[in-house]
């Protein structure tokens, strides 16, 4: 099989290259720098792109420019449509909730998914909940400030290694349309995975939970993000915190 991977050397995108290597499956990584085992592209001004996609038959769509997944994601089909021969599958990650949550990348995202819907080629498309990583980071970025603020929702982090495992099980299967969304293994309030965080780092930063007004809060705290029913991670904030 062969397997072009946008976005291979993101968080994610280093996870779902490890997994297929795991898999006797040595993907084709796109990335606009050079470097050993990439091949360089750009999904903004589509070059390279061409060859990039010579001989693949499925493309794991983990690219993003944050304000601009639409754009790169219509040049992907675009350059997909215009190969010569069959044309490769796309398989796309997505969010949960993108279609719930006003937030502006949400947006793009959703987007993204209605244009490879609509793109006449084969794909499956995957929603995932935030990623450990990601709710490290907000903790992260705020190790200067005196208090630790958490935003004021719920969320189910996951593992991105489980959402690779996921996407390359759907590499194999040749599964159509959109999976089931998949979530880590445990719902905290954002406060909670602070204190988590907290520990981890021996800090004895007070946790406050912001009060923020509008719709995309709204959104969060009626659970939009989250996946109900029997969870697909298992890994939980705490082991991932462990484990770095
Ligand atoms: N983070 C989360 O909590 C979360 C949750 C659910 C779903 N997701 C989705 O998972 C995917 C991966 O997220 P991530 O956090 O792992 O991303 P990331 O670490 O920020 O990596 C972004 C990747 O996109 C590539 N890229 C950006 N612009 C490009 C362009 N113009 N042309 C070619 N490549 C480009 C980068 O490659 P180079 O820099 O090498 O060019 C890089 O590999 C995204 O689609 C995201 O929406 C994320």
């Amino acid at each position: 099989m062969n397997v072009l991977v946008t976005g291979g050397t993101g968080n994610l995108g280093r996870a779902v290259v490890k997994r297929l290597r795991a898999v006797d499956i040595e993907p084709r990584v796109l990335s606009r720098r050079q470097g050993p085992g990439l091949i360089t592209g750009d999904l903004r001004s589509g070059a390279g792109l061409a060859e990039a996609l010579d001989g693949i038959d499925t493309v794991l769509h983990l690219a993003t420019g944050y304000r601009n997944d639409l754009d790169i994601t219509r040049a992907l089909l675009d350059a997909a449509r215009a190969r010569a021969g069959a044309a490769p599958r796309i398989v796309y990650i997505s969010i949960v909730g993108v279609d719930a949550i006003p937030l502006g990348y949400y947006r793009g995202k959703l987007a993204a998914e209605r244009a490879i819907e609509g793109s006449g080629l084969p794909f499956a498309l995957l929603r995932a909940t935030q990623f450990h990583t990601l709710i490290e980071q907000i903790f992260h970025t705020q190790r200067a400030l005196p208090v630790l603020l958490a935003p004021p929702f719920s969320a189910q982090p996951i593992a991105a290694g489980e959402v690779a495992e996921r996407l390359v099980e759907l590499v194999h299967t040749g599964a159509t349309g959109r999976a089931a969304d998949i979530g880590g293994p445990e719902v905290r309030t954002a406060a909670e995975f602070g204190r988590l965080y907290q520990e981890a780092h021996s800090g004895r930063r007070t946790v406050r939970t912001l009060s923020i007004p509008g719709a995309t809060v709204r959104a969060f705290r009626a659970g939009h993000n989250l996946v109900p029913g029997t969870p697909y991670g298992r890994q939980t904030f705490a082991e991932f915190l462990a484990a770095r």
